[in-house]
């Protein structure tokens, strides 16, 4: 697939057919998501990838599932593979204070983004391209419940997970009313030399 066909398909599906995702798949969209940009290399991301049913359940619970199901159905706990993105502001502390980023008076960098969040987000990005372009759809939802979803999974204490990202063959989906509100245009989006 084209890269641009590819992006231009990817839209967030909240249905799956029952269709696994092969190992050969899952293992190619993994090993793709660490190319993903981090600041200073840090790539403080850390994935938990449930697949098996009863724990797709309890994954679909906790990011609060039932609440979708009038409109979309258990999207989350029917999608053969949920990853479960977690990222680590500890990593990138850490990171930082290592001789080359380290500032000259011995003081971490004042963070003017957390980074974290923009890396986990960019790697998710790649799951979900990687996924459409492998013949599968991907539906991201935030976790609401981070207590629970750490516990739940084991999860160590400096990681947060961010989000479920839930893959799978596309089934026919209801579309999210957010979309109505268009996507805005470049003019509106795009300042060119200055805003
Ligand atoms: C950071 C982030 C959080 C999101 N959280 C949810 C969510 O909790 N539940 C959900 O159904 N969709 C969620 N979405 C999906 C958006 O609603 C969706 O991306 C947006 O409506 C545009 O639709 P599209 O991705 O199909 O183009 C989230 C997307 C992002 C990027």
């Amino acid at each position: 697939m084209q890269f641009s066909e590819t992006v231009l398909k990817r839209r967030m599906v909240r249905n799956f057919t029952d269709a696994p995702v092969s190992d050969e798949d899952l293992r190619k969209i993994l090993e793709l998501a660490l190319h993903a940009p981090s600041a200073g290399f840090s790539q403080g991301w850390s994935y938990v990838v449930v697949r098996d049913e009863e724990r797709r359940r309890e994954v679909g619970r906790i990011q609060g599932e039932e609440g979708y199901a009038d409109r979309f159905g258990n999207f989350i706990s029917k999608a053969p593979v949920n990853i479960v993105a977690c990222t680590s502001d500890q990593v990138y502390h850490r990171r930082y204070q290592e001789p080359d980023k380290i500032k000259d008076d011995g003081t971490e960098i004042d963070w003017p983004t957390p980074y974290w969040f923009f890396d986990i987000g960019a790697a998710a990005m790649i799951i979900m391209l990687a996924a459409v372009d492998l013949g599968y759809a991907a539906a991201f939802t935030g976790t609401f419940d981070p207590k629970g979803m750490k516990q739940y999974l084991g999860i160590p204490d400096e990681y947060h997970p961010v989000g479920v990202i839930s893959i799978g063959k596309p089934a026919k989906d209801v579309k999210s009313p957010s979309l109505k509100r268009g996507r805005r245009p470049q003019e509106q989006v795009v300042h060119f030399e200055k805003w």
